[in-house]
């Protein structure tokens, strides 16, 4: 394949053919040690989603898993993984996507105005850590880049079906990792920058939680990452890792 490669800036990049998944072997650099690593390949045959879902991952994607170790409270992981969508969403729409953030982790393309939406891209976040400071991150990120969306999962698409070209995959992959650091360099800005391209707030959303589920107007994100839902018992927040989905109603 075409992207074997070396970064310029600011990762290490080990490239693979085939993987089971970038997050697997992302991890067990992590726990020997390494940093600012970019574990990328062509093709997972095993790749993970959220929640234990599955991923579909053929050849053609931009499968890739960074490592790295912020010296912070394992409360602010979560704004890791903004920092991932809003750099996953820019460059896509740098690619000439119409690429927006559904909240916490999706980059999706609208469809009509309903609320409705198709998606590009997806994250997952992994970490291990004492209960004052992150020890090591890993933030997967799985872009379907060069596909077809006839060959993904239902509701998904791609780069190449929303623009009818492909992308040279080391540049993206270069790009990728240079707005992921500037935005790790600059977590107070994340954030905001999330805000500009959300397509969740301002929307009215049901979501799905182990503990019940919630209806609300999504009005804004914490410091944190949290969703703030304004619902007809009053303002609440949930955080990513207690949503199990979210559909506009
Ligand atoms: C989701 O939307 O549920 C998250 C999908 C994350 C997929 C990426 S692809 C690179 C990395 N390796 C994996 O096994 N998963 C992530």
């Amino acid at each position: 394949p075409s992207i074997e490669y070396e970064l310029e800036a600011p990762f290490s990049v080990e490239y693979h053919d085939a993987v089971e998944s970038t997050n697997d072997l992302a991890r067990e650099r992590a726990v020997h040690g390494a940093t600012d690593v970019a574990v990328v390949a062509n093709e997972q045959r095993g790749s993970r989603g959220r929640l234990e879902r599955e991923w579909s991952s053929p050849a053609g994607g931009i499968w890739i898993s960074l490592v790295t170790r912020p010296a912070v409270a394992p409360a602010r992981a979560p704004l890791y993984t903004l920092a991932a969508a809003v750099a996953t969403a820019r460059i896509a729409r740098e690619a000439g996507v119409d690429a927006q953030i559904k909240w916490p982790n999706d980059v999706v393309v609208p469809v009509g105005d309903d609320g409705d939406y198709r998606k590009l891209a997806g994250i997952l976040t992994e970490m291990e850590g004492e209960t004052d400071r992150i020890d090591w991150l890993v933030v997967g990120i799985g872009i379907n880049a060069n596909l077809d969306a006839s060959d993904l999962p239902d509701g998904a698409t791609s780069v190449r079906d929303e623009t009818g070209d492909d992308v040279d995959r080391r540049r993206f992959v270069q790009r990728l990792v240079e707005e992921f650091d500037r935005a790790r360099g600059d977590l107070e800005s994340v954030v905001s920058a999330w805000r500009e391209l959300a397509l969740t707030i301002g929307q009215r959303v049901r979501v799905e939680r182990a503990t019940g589920e919630l209806v609300g107007d999504a009005v804004d994100v914490t410091e944190t990452g949290a969703l703030v839902l304004e619902t007809d018992d009053g303002r609440t927040t949930v955080s990513a890792g207690d949503c199990e989905h979210l559909r506009p109603t």
